[in-house]
């Protein structure tokens, strides 16, 4: 295994293989990048790439073992929502839904460093590990190889910065590499990305738009395409009690590390423990029958909703290892079982 990258700049890009099974030190051209980039994706594996801003980690957005592997290699401990990448209006289009002002927005700046929070489109086939089960999506469309291998995949690319947890966004192959390159198979390395920032992120809200995260378009120049001010504060990352409540949460209670099922209890499975009275259960749902952390992180949004409609009055959830991307997992639903005051009525 190898860690070799070329220094060589573009103008054509080169993958640098990370994995023994791609040979490093051979520059390939754009096309053959890309062409490992979208094997990989294809397979639900994530690849690191270029973009205007930063590198960024992706996987398919539709494929919840892929996305699932991008928390993994990042070693984040919970699940907060990607970006989604675009590679032009109409996929975006069929993604969210776009109000006048994000609009223009896309117009001015796409392709470029502004991302753009909008409502779903239900139906839409983004994985909800992807928006962490939010009704939202962030929307980006990147500039360069990023745009051209999403257009050739013909499936939104989830990124989130390709770096680990807790590190500072990578604009260069040889820092992604040397951050991540134990635990991913291809860097295709663009040279040093040209903004270095992450892009900004604005969210409608009301008859106005509100700066989440400023980035590589100044709040000046978003403000001057829109013609009125961005409103400010309780951006991307703060905690307040209106981002949590805005997160899926069950009206159902939620019973972690349960070892039996009471009556009216729906039930949550992990691996092959099938917790006391499991056949009585109001529904069952196993995260992954085999145990694999990363099926039952890719299952975890879609299951918890799925029992929450069966009406049950709690969700009993039997216990989940808490060693790599079970961390998240275990995040994800100790916040869905802390009190809240609208959960399901006890009957
Ligand atoms: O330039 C960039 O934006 C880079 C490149 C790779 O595109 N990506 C990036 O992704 O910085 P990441 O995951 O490191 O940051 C995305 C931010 C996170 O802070 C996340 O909370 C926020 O976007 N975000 C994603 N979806 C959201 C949503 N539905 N509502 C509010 N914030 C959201
Ligand atoms: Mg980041």
């Amino acid at each position: 295994m190898t860690k070799t990258l070329l220094a060589q700049q573009p103008p054509s890009y080169y993958a640098a293989g990370i994995h023994e099974v791609i040979r490093v030190a051979e520059i390939l051209a754009i096309g053959e990048a890309l062409e490992q980039a979208l094997a990989l994706l294809q397979g639900g594996d994530v690849v690191a790439i270029p973009t205007e801003t930063v590198y960024g980690l992706a996987a398919d957005a539709t494929n919840g073992i892929g996305v699932a592997r991008i928390f993994e290699a990042k070693g984040r401990p919970r699940f907060n929502p990607l970006i989604a990448h675009v590679a032009d209006m109409a996929m975006a289009e069929r993604i969210a839904v776009f109000d006048p002002l994000s609009k223009k927005l896309a117009q001015a700046f796409w392709p470029g460093p502004l991302t753009l929070v909008l409502p779903q489109r239900p139906g839409n086939g983004i994985h909800p590990l992807v928006t962490a089960g939010l009704d939202t999506i962030a929307l980006r469309m990147p500039r360069g190889f990023g745009g051209d291998l999403i257009a050739k995949l013909g499936r939104p690319l989830a990124a989130p910065s390709a770096n680990s947890s807790g590190r500072i966004s990578a604009t260069t192959a040889q820092a992604v590499a040397a951050d991540l390159g134990a635990r991913i198979k291809l860097v295709v390395d663009g040279g040093a990305t040209p903004v270095g920032l992450e892009s900004t992120i604005v969210k409608a809200e009301g008859q106005g738009l509100r700066l989440l995260r400023p980035g590589g378009i100044a709040a000046e120049e978003i403000e001057a395409a829109i013609g009125m001010e961005l409103l400010r504060g309780g951006g991307v990352g703060v905690e307040a009690p209106g981002m949590l409540a805005s997160h899926y949460a069950p009206a159902a209670a939620m019973r972690l590390n349960a070892g039996a099922v009471g009556k009216d209890e729906a039930l949550l499975g992990f691996g092959g423990q099938r917790a006391e009275g499991w056949r009585n259960a109001a529904a069952f749902l196993n995260l992954s029958v085999s145990g694999d952390l990363r099926e039952a992180a890719s299952n975890l949004f879609a299951y918890m909703q799925e029992l929450d409609s069966s009406g049950a009055r709690t969700i009993a959830v039997e216990k989940i290892p808490v060693d790599g991307l079970g961390e998240a997992i275990n995040d994800r639903l100790a916040r869905a079982a802390a009190p809240r005051d609208n959960a399901r009525p006890t009957t």
